[in-house]
């Protein structure tokens, strides 16, 4: 084990170099089955104290499986560490580059095949000065959106929320933050397809817009979100450069002001779950809780927040920050969660598991769900998007639409509920 973590210090220090487009040649996602307590432990030691050499894919979990991402130099020193510990694993990506390529040709042929076109489509995923032109555009296309700026990022980008609403009068309200992180592609694709499916097919959507407004955050971490496209696929982060080191940016999903620093968030800026310098540090996640905190104190009576995320088919209930925690009224968070999952497995097939974000992967200081149900919205959920790891983070454009298709029909669960409180 000492070995693993000197190599992996040593590496660290040699990531913190961003130079042009990084590459995945050779690295391997392996998939971890902790079934024991001590294993757990193992692969948590691991998790918390890699910085960012070992990309945890999915968080740790006992007796389930975690996907790791390994470099080939690592790879040795990896498997040494859980034949040690009688841990089992598989491969379940043979070469993470070839899948990246695999997604970029068939997103440059999507793209190939409605170029031309004015507006995005979802065959395939879209640049962010795209989807800005798209959210921008949404009310000339139908006035029950309206667009409000809620903040710029890091690099000074335009932050958006939309809001939905076929009333003058403010109603009962669902709130959606998506693409928190940077690689889950698929959260921003499906933000900005619900988005359009609302505008343009109004009357076909009337069980999700009759009597709610939507508060729509299509993408946050758009900085982060610009790098993973055009630098570094895997990037989660935001971009901020943190003083003393030259590792960029923090986990806004560990950055908000509810439980920060607890559990599952790390003080290293190196790390994937780098919880920031301090609460709210981050341009993008101080918009959206300015953003959220302005609606309710104007009175907005919002009663439902989704965080879209990806992946793993999960619907995460509160609480997500510890293990073992419910608030009082879970059962019918719970029933909804039931609810909103068989709707999704109607549509396509897709299986998703619910249950509270600690309980079902493991508990998380610093992120939005929680701390929106900390602030008084009753409904609070993360949704971890498809798929179960075939493709992870890299999930094909093709995806896009049964993808959100099937989250479309949790949503109207979702409305269902919030429309009989
Ligand atoms: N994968 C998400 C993350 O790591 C899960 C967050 C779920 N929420 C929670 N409070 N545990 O940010
Ligand atoms: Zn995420």
């Amino acid at each position: 084990k000492l070995i693993l973590v000197l190599s992996l210090a040593f590496l660290a220090c040699s990531q913190a170099k961003e130079v042009g487009i990084r590459r995945y040649d050779g690295y391997q996602v392996y998939s971890v089955n902790a079934d024991t307590k001590e294993k757990y432990q193992v692969l948590w030691d691991v998790y918390m104290n890699n910085e960012g050499v070992l990309d945890f894919w999915t968080d740790p979990a006992i007796g389930k499986a975690t996907d790791v991402m390994v470099p080939p130099q690592e790879e040795a020193a990896f498997k040494l560490l859980l034949e040690k510990n009688g841990i089992s694993y598989e491969v379940k990506i043979g070469n993470v580059q070839e899948i990246i390529d695999e997604e970029k040709a068939e997103n440059d042929q999507a793209r190939q095949a409605r170029s031309g076109e004015s507006r995005i489509g979802w065959t395939a995923y879209s640049t962010y000065a795209e989807i800005e032109s798209f959210v921008q555009d949404l009310p000339s296309i139908n006035s029950i959106a309206s667009v409000q700026s809620i903040g710029t990022s890091y690099e000074n980008r335009n932050l958006y929320a939309v809001k939905i609403s076929t009333s003058p009068n403010n109603r009962k309200a669902i709130l959606i933050d998506a693409n928190i992180h940077a690689r889950e592609w698929i959260t921003s694709a499906t933000a900005t397809w619900i988005l359009n499916e609302l505008v343009t097919k109004t009357a076909q959507y009337g069980e999700v817009l009759e009597g709610i407004d939507y508060y729509i955050i299509p993408s946050i971490n758009v900085d982060g979100y610009e790098y993973s496209r055009t630098s570094d696929r895997m990037w989660r982060k935001t971009r901020s450069v943190n003083s003393g080191s030259t590792c960029r940016g923090c986990d806004p999903n560990r950055n908000f002001p509810f439980q920060f620093g607890g559990e599952g968030t790390s003080s290293s800026p190196c790390s994937d779950t780098f919880k920031g310098p301090s609460a709210l540090s981050e341009k993008e996640t101080k918009a959206v809780a300015d953003y959220v905190n302005g609606l309710l104190s104007s009175n907005v009576n919002i009663l439902a927040y989704v965080s879209f995320h990806s992946y793993g088919q999960y619907w995460l209930l509160p609480w997500g920050y510890t293990a073992n925690a419910y608030p009082v009224d879970y059962s019918q968070q719970l029933s909804l969660g039931n609810a909103a999952i068989s709707a999704i497995q109607a549509v396509h097939g897709t299986r998703y598991v619910t249950g509270t974000g600690a309980d079902v992967l493991y508990g998380v200081g610093g992120a939005s769900d929680d701390w929106a149900k900390n602030i008084g919205i009753k409904y609070t959920v993360t949704a971890e998007m498809r798929d179960t790891g075939r493709y992870g983070f890299v999930l094909p454009p093709a995806q896009i639409i049964p993808n959100a298709e099937e989250t479309m029909a949790a949503l109207t669960e979702v409305a269902k509920r919030v429309r009989s409180e």
